[in-house]
C-alpha cells in the first residue's frame, strides 16, 4: 500500500484535525511527521470539542492506529496533558498509540530559549507559540538532541543536564530573566518538575522503531494517512522565512519524517480555508484589516487553538495556493470553513500580485522582504446559511460557482467542502 497525506496549504489552522478525523475510517494507521506542540488541531463530535497537540487526530476511532514519527518534536508535559484529557473523556489511549523512538524531546530550556530569542528580536519576533520548537529543531540538527529512547537509557539525565546546562549558558548571555519566566502558568523550576513527572508516565507508552512498523506495515496491506501540521507557507524551506516553524511541513517531510521512501506516497490531499489566515509575524499580501477582516475572525472564530491569539484574517490567495499545491504535488483540494462566508455580500479572491508594478502570479524571493500588492477578483457571496448542507445537488448555485472557479483556476479537483466545524458537516464532491 501507499501512505496518503494530508496536509495544509495556508499558513496553518487549515481545519486539519476535522478532516484527519473525518477521513481516519478509512484508514488503519494515522501519523503525524513533524511539527510539535505548536500545533493544534481542533476535532468536534457528539458536542464535544478537543484540541490535540501532539497526538493524531485518529485517535477518536478505535479502530485506528496513531503513531508520532521520527519528525516529530515532543514535550512530555504537554502530551501527557492531550492523554490525561483524552482519559477523563473515555477516549482510549493505549496500544493505539504507538511513538518514534527517535522522535526528539522538547526540553524545558528549549522553551526558554525559544522565548529568549524572541524577547532579543524585538519588533522582528517571529510570533513562535513559544512551544521551542525552533531551539528543540537547532539542536536536532546540530547533533545535541535527547529522543525518546533515550529516556530509558542510563545516561538519561546525565544528558539532560549536560544540554539544560549549555541552554541556561544561552540564555544567561542573552540577559534572559527565565528565572521569572512563567511556562504554561509555571515557573521554570515546577515545571521541570512537572516534566519529569510526565516522562515516567510517557515512558509506559510503547516506543517503537517506526520507520520498520509503518514499511512493513504498508507491506502487508495496512493503510496509512500521514497527517501534517502547520502549513506549507510556514515550511522552513518555502514558506515565508524567516517567518516560519522550523520543520518542512511540505510532502517531502512525510518521507524524512516518516522514513518512507517517495515511492509510497499516494493521495496527497491540500486543505485550504475559502479564505485565508494567518496567526503571528510575516507577510501576508491577502490580509484584510477593514471590517471585512474583522467580520471574518468574528464568524471563524478565529483565535489560536494552542496560544488563544486573534488570527489576521483576509482573503484566499491564489497565487499562494498554487505554489503549495506545485510544492506538494496535491491530487485533491478540501474547501474547508465556506460557512465563515454566508453572510458576504461578494468575496474576494487575490489572483496575481502587482510587484513593483508587474503583474506576476508567482512568489519570488524578493516577497519576503518587499510588498506583494494583490490584485482581486470579486465573486458574488451566497448569502444563504449552508450549514446544514450535506448534499452538493443542495448547495447555493454562488458556492457552486466559487469552487468550480478555484478548480479551474489551480487545476484539482475540490473534492469536499466542510460548512461547520462538527464532522458531519461536509459536502462530498
Ligand atoms: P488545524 O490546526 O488545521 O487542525 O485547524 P485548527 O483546529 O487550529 O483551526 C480550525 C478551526 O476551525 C477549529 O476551531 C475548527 O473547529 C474549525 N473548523 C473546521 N472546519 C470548519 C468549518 O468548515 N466551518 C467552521 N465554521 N469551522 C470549522
Ligand atoms: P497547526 O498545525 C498556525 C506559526 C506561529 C509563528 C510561526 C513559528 O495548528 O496548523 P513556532 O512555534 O513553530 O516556532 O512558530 O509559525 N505556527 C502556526 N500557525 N497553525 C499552526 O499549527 C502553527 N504552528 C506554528 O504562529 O508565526
Ligand atoms: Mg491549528
Amino acid at each position: 500500500m501507499k501512505a496518503d497525506v494530508l496536509l495544509g496549504l495556508q499558513w496553518g489552522d487549515e481545519g486539519k484535525g476535522k478532516i484527519v478525523d473525518v477521513l481516519t475510517p478509512n484508514y488503519d494507521i494515522i501519523a503525524r511527521f513533524q511539527g510539535g506542540p505548536n500545533a493544534g488541531h481542533t476535532i468536534e463530535f457528539d458536542n464535544k470539542k478537543f484540541v490535540l497537540h501532539t497526538i493524531p487526530s485518529g485517535i477518536f476511532n478505535e479502530n485506528s492506529l496513531n503513531i508520532i514519527g521520527n519528525g516529530v518534536i515532543i514535550d512530555p508535559f504537554i502530551i501527557n496533558n492531550e492523554i490525561e484529557n483524552l482519559v477523563l473523556n473515555n477516549i482510549d489511549v493505549g496500544d493505539n498509540l504507538l511513538i518514534s523512538k527517535k522522535a526528539h524531546l522538547i526540553l524545558p530550556t528549549h522553551r526558554l530559549l525559544d522565548a529568549a530569542y524572541e524577547s532579543a528580536k524585538g519588533k522582528e519576533k517571529i510570533g513562535s507559540t513559544l512551544k521551542g520548537i525552533g531551539p528543540t529543531y537547532t539542536d536536532k540538527t546540530a547533533r545535541n538532541g535527547i529522543r525518546i529512547g533515550n529516556i530509558k537509557r542510563s545516561d538519561f539525565f546525565i544528558k539532560y543536564n549536560e544540554l539544560k546546562e549549555k541552554h541556561l549558558q544561552i540564555i544567561k548571555s542573552f540577559g534572559f530573566d527565565y528565572e521569572n519566566f512563567k511556562l504554561d502558568g509555571l515557573g521554570i523550576k515546577e515545571y521541570e518538575e512537572k516534566w519529569f513527572d510526565a516522562i515516567e508516565k510517557i515512558s509506559s507508552l510503547t516506543a517503537i522503531d517506526s520507520e520498520y512498523f509503518i514499511n512493513k506495515s504498508l507491506d502487508s496491506g495496512k493503510s496509512l494517512l500521514a497527517e501534517g501540521a502547520q502549513g506549507t507557507m510556514l515550511d522552513i524551506d518555502f514558506g515565508t522565512y524567516p517567518f516560519v516553524t522550523s520543520s518542512n511541513t511540505v510532502t517531502a517531510g512525510v518521507c524524512t519524517g516518516l522514513g518512507i521512501s517517495p515511492h509510497r506516497i499516494g493521495e496527497v490531499f491540500g486543505i485550504f480555508k475559502a479564505y485565508c489566515t494567518r496567526v503571528g509575524g510575516g507577510p501576508f499580501p491577502t490580509e484584510d484589516k477593514s471590517e471585512d477582516g474583522e467580520k471574518l475572525r468574528k464568524e471563524g472564530r478565529e483565535f489560536g487553538a494552542t496560544t488563544g491569539r486573534p488570527r489576521r484574517c483576509g482573503w484566499l490567495d491564489l497565487a499562494a495556493l498554487k505554489y503549495s499545491i506545485m510544492l506538494n504535488g496535491i491530487t485533491g483540494l478540501f474547501m474547508m470553513k465556506a460557512d465563515v462566508l454566508n453572510d458576504f455580500e461578494t468575496i474576494k479572491v487575490g489572483v496575481k500580485y502587482d510587484f513593483n508594478g508587474e503583474l506576476i502570479d508567482f512568489i519570488p524571493f524578493e516577497a519576503s522582504y518587499e510588498n506583494l500588492n494583490p490584485v482581486y477578483l470579486e465573486k458574488p457571496g451566497w448569502k444563504t446559511n449552508i450549514n446544514s448542507i450535506s448534499d452538493k445537488a443542495l448547495m447555493p448555485s454562488e458556492l457552486a460557482d466559487y469552487v468550480r472557479f478555484i478548480e479551474k483556476e489551480v487545476n484539482v479537483p475540490v473534492k469536499m467542502v466542510s460548512v461547520g466545524p462538527d464532522r458531519s458537516e461536509t459536502i462530498l464532491l
